[in-house]
């Protein structure tokens, strides 16, 4: 049985002070009883790792911290990077590699989310590796190819030991931020193929073990069809996981 998993992406929001209050806000919303269900991770940004953390330690609570993206050498001159051991020091146990957002605005490339999932694996920190298909590529019929083939060059050079260690999130570019989610057919048709991908690559037990997450517009009116999917194991929420309250919802759904 896998793991339910409820990630909140905060992308580029949210100021100290506010990261403060909004990470109050979850922990008092959510009982500790539901993280027996359901691992919920928030994801700010770098300067409010810290001030998350330390809301949650003072709380014992056992909510996770994930960061949205790190660099693969561990120091030296890369001016603007955050490196793998700096975020372990921090108590930061997540990290989202290759967000679409990152992929497109930063031109990551597959072989930089590959970089950064070993890195991570070193170093200690589960990825989140995200990967999804453009509208272009999803009219063209080629989105199960295109996916397919980023989980494979993302994952490239793992073992089913590093495996126990990495949540894979499939995001559809075309229904992030966009109101417009993917029915939970379209998401489970994908999240199908990445499993399959995934027992090609490492074998069937470590394809059944493996997290896979779906991404775009989740929120609490759409949630239960898609958590109701066979191979949809939880989600990496953007907008809905800045509200407390649809926060909560969403990983209130995650618990049944
Ligand atoms: P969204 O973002 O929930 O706002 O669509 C999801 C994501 O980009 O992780």
């Amino acid at each position: 049985m896998r793991k339910r998993m409820i990630a909140g992406n905060w992308k580029m929001n949210n100021t100290r002070p506010e990261a403060v209050v909004l990470t109050q806000e979850i922990a008092n919303r959510v009982p500790a009883a539901w993280l027996d269900q359901v691992d919920v991770v928030i994801i700010p940004p770098f300067i409010d790792l810290l001030p998350a953390l330390t809301v949650l330690d003072f709380d014992k609570n056992e909510i996770a911290v994930g960061a949205q993206n790190c660099y693969w050498e561990d120091h030296g001159a890369f001016t603007g990077e955050v490196s793998v051991p700096m975020l372990k020091d921090l108590g930061v146990t997540y990290c989202i590699v290759g967000h679409s957002e990152r992929r497109g605005l930063f031109g990551e490339t597959d072989e930089d989310v590959n970089k950064k999932v070993k890195a991570l694996i070193a170093g200690g920190i589960t990825p989140i590796m995200c990967c999804g298909e453009s509208l272009g590529i999803r009219d063209a019929g080629e989105y199960i190819e295109f996916v397919t083939a980023q989980v494979d060059a993302g994952l490239a050079g793992l073992d089913d030991i590093d495996m126990k260690n990495v949540v894979v999130a499939y995001e559809p570019i075309w229904a992030i931020g966009t109101g417009r989610t993917a029915t939970p057919e379209q998401a489970e048709e994908v999240c199908a193929a990445i499993r399959a991908k995934l027992a090609d690559m490492f074998g069937a037990e470590t394809a059944e073990a493996t997290r896979i997450l779906y991404g775009g517009s989740m929120k609490p009116e759409n949630v239960d069809g898609l958590l109701a999917m066979e191979d949809i194991d939880g989600g990496l929420i953007g907008g809905a996981s800045l509200k407390s309250n649809d926060f909560k919802a969403l990983i209130e759904a995650a618990t049944k």
